[in-house]
């Protein structure tokens, strides 16, 4: 369904469909497909990724279909976003993880499929890791950082939405990265240091 915008604001009440089990939504959604090609960096082991990368190829760690909705004040926007299992070393697949432009605004996620964590994290490090499965609702609040982790054997599906003028600063954690990362040790989940804090880009 078309959204109609008159003065950047949603001016007509619309619906879309997202299909529970691929997340797919329907529509004139933006599509966007994070390959590990470009999100070497992003894991913890970055020799590890470049040695998947050899043995796999290309792979699709994530995507995200996006209503195009005005970045505006009083607006909603959501999406739906769908990190794949895997590993890269030991680190379990998940989203790169941001700050919001306007670092105050808080999102929500409820989960529709699969089994992985919220990582959440302060500008000085603090952090708090909430686990997501289908039913959950996890809220963000504003000044924390945001990743999906995936660490179960089926795709992680949640439902984020957050204010329109909220935005994603992405830069911070590219040049600096989460404090904390989550790996699988012994079977299990845990959260270590991240060996490459404060040094992501090399
Ligand atoms: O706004 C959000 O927090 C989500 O919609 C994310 O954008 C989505 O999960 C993809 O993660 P990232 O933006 O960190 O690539
Ligand atoms: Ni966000």
């Amino acid at each position: 369904m078309e959204i109609r915008v008159e003065n950047g604001r949603v001016a007509h009440p619309f619906f879309v469909e997202i299909d529970s089990h691929s997340g797919k939504m329907d529509g004139d959604a933006t599509h966007i497909k994070r390959f590990l090609s470009k999100l070497i960096n992003v894991f913890a082991d970055t020799d590890a990724a470049k040695d998947y990368l050899r043995r796999h190829g290309d792979t699709l760690i994530y995507e995200v279909y996006e209503k195009d909705i005005p970045e505006a004040n009083g607006e909603v926007r959501f999406c739906s976003s769908i990190t794949y299992p895997g590993k890269i070393g030991n680190e379990y697949f998940m989203t790169k993880g941001h700050f919001h432009s306007r670092p105050d605004t808080a999102e929500m996620y409820w989960c529709i499929r699969g089994k992985g964590y919220m990582l959440m994290e302060k500008e000085d490090g603090e952090h708090e890791l909430e686990e997501m499965h289908p039913g959950r609702v996890v809220y963000v609040p504003g000044y924390y950082a945001h990743r999906s982790i995936n660490i179960g054997n089926e795709p992680l599906i949640s439902l984020p939405v957050y204010p329109g003028d909220a935005g994603h600063d992405y830069e911070t954690m590219e040049e600096r990265g989460f404090k904390h990362i989550v790996v699988e040790k012994n079977g299990r989940p845990v959260v270590i240091e991240n060996p490459r804090y404060g040094r992501m880009r090399g």
